[in-house]
C-alpha cells in the first residue's frame, strides 16, 4: 500500500522558503512506484517538485505534490577520452558535479553550485559561466504521463536552448525526467574560462578543472545569496534578447548598456543591469526584496508570501517595459 502525506508545508521543499500547503505529498523513489502512483490518482491533479529551486509557490494546491528522489548513478560506457555516466532524477546537481570533479571528469564544472536537482535540469537547460547543460546532454528517460510508458529522449529532439527546451515549451507537462545521461570528458580538458568574471579570476593561468570549480564556487558565494540562509531561486528573470535597432535605440540614451552577442543577429542584455539603474537593487516589498549585491536575484528576506514576491516581479517588470520597452520573462516556474 503506497503511503501519502496530508496536508503538510512545502517551506522545506523550495528554496524560497514560501509557507505553503498541499493536500497530498509523496516522496517517489523509483520508477515503478512513480508509475503506479499515477494510476491510482488518475483524476486528482498532480505537480512535480525536484529540488525546489526554480519555483515559486503563490497558492496552495489542493492536488498531489510528487518529490522526484530516485537516487544513484552509473557508468554506462567508457572510451580512453569519454565516459557516458546515467544521473537518476532526485539527485541533487551540485553532489553530481563534486562526484564529476573527483573521478577527474570534465564538462560541468562550471556548472557547480547550481542548486537543485539532476532531473531539473535539462528542463531548463541550466547555465553559467560560459557552459550550459545541453554541451554534455546526451540523452534522458522520462515517463509519457498520458501513456506511462518511458521513453528516451535524445538530445537532438530537446530543442535546447538559452535556459529553455521542449520540457519547458511544446511538451510542458508531458514528461517526467527519470534519468539523465551525460557524456562527460577524460582528460586533457577542453577548460572554459572565456566568461566575463572568470576570465578576470584566472588571468589565463594553467588550469585543471577542480580549480575552475573552486572558482566559480567562490564568485557564486560572493554574488549569489545562499538559500539555506536567504531563500531565493537564483535569477528570477532571464537576460532579455533585443534586436540590434532597439540596441542601437537604447545606446542613444544609456551609453553603457552592456550587452552580449546571442542567436539570430539578437543582442542579449544583463536584466541585473535594467533593475539595477532602476533603484531597486536592494530595495523591499513586504517580505520580500531585491538582493543588495545582485539585482536579478529577488529574495525571502522576512517570511515573505508568494504573492509578494510576486507582486515585486510584476513591478519590475512593468517598470523595465516603461523605461526601456523591454519584456522581462520570468526564469522562475511561478504556481
Ligand atoms: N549587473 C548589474 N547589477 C547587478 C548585477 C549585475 O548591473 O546587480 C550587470 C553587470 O554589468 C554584469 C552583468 O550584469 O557584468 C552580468 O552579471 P552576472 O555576471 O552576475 O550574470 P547575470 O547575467 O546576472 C547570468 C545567469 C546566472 C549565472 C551568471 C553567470 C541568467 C538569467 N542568469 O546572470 O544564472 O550564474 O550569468 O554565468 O542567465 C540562474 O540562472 O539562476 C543564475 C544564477
Amino acid at each position: 500500500m503506497l503511503r501519502f502525506k496530508e496536508n503538510i508545508s512545502l517551506k522545506p521543499y523550495n528554496t524560497f522558503g514560501i509557507e505553503t500547503q498541499t493536500k497530498y505529498f509523496y516522496e517517489v523513489s523509483n520508477t515503478i512506484e512513480l508509475k503506479k502512483i499515477l494510476e491510482i490518482n488518475k483524476n486528482l491533479p498532480f505537480r512535480i517538485l525536484g529540488g525546489g529551486s526554480n519555483i515559486l509557490f503563490t497558492e496552495d494546491f489542493e492536488g498531489l505534490t510528487l518529490l522526484i528522489a530516485n537516487k544513484g548513478k552509473s557508468v554506462l560506457k567508457e572510451t580512453s577520452k569519454t565516459v557516458t555516466v546515467e544521473v537518476q532524477a532526485g539527485e541533487n546537481w551540485h553532489e553530481f558535479v563534486i562526484w564529476c570533479l573527483n573521478h577527474n571528469y570534465g564538462g560541468i564544472e562550471n556548472l557547480a553550485l547550481i542548486p537543485g536537482s539532476v532531473g531539473a535540469a535539462p528542463i531548463q537547460n541550466i547555465g553559467a559561466y560560459g557552459v550550459e547543460l545541453a554541451s554534455v546532454f546526451k540523452s534522458c528517460r522520462a515517463l509519457n504521463i498520458k501513456t506511462l510508458k518511458e521513453e528516451v529522449i535524445f538530445k537532438k529532439d530537446c530543442e535546447f536552448s538559452y535556459r529553455s527546451s521542449i520540457f519547458k515549451n511544446h511538451q510542458k507537462g508531458r514528461y517526467i525526467i527519470i534519468s539523465v545521461c551525460f557524456q562527460l570528458k577524460k582528460p586533457p580538458h577542453h577548460l572554459n574560462i572565456d566568461y566575463g568574471t572568470l576570465n578576470t579570476y584566472f588571468e589565463r593561468k594553467t588550469l585543471n578543472i577542480q580549480e575552475i570549480a573552486a572558482a566559480v564556487i567562490e564568485i557564486r558565494e560572493s554574488k549569489l545569496p545562499n538559500p539555506k540562509t536567504l531563500g531565493n531561486c537564483g535569477s528570477f528573470f532571464k537576460n532579455p534578447l533585443i534586436s540590434k535597432s532597439h540596441f542601437k535605440l537604447l545606446k542613444e540614451t544609456y551609453p553603457e548598456l552592456p550587452f552580449y552577442p546571442a542567436y539570430d543577429k539578437q543582442l542579449k542584455i544583463p536584466a541585473a543591469w535594467l533593475i539595477d539603474q532602476l533603484g531597486f537593487k536592494g530595495t523591499q516589498h513586504g517580505g520580500a526584496g531585491v538582493h543588495k549585491d545582485q539585482a536579478l536575484v529577488l529574495v525571502n528576506l522576512n517570511a515573505a508570501k508568494g504573492k509578494e514576491v510576486l507582486e515585486l516581479a510584476r513591478k519590475i517588470q512593468s517598470s523595465v517595459k516603461n523605461t526601456f520597452n523591454i519584456n522581462l520573462e520570468t526564469e522562475v516556474n511561478i504556481l
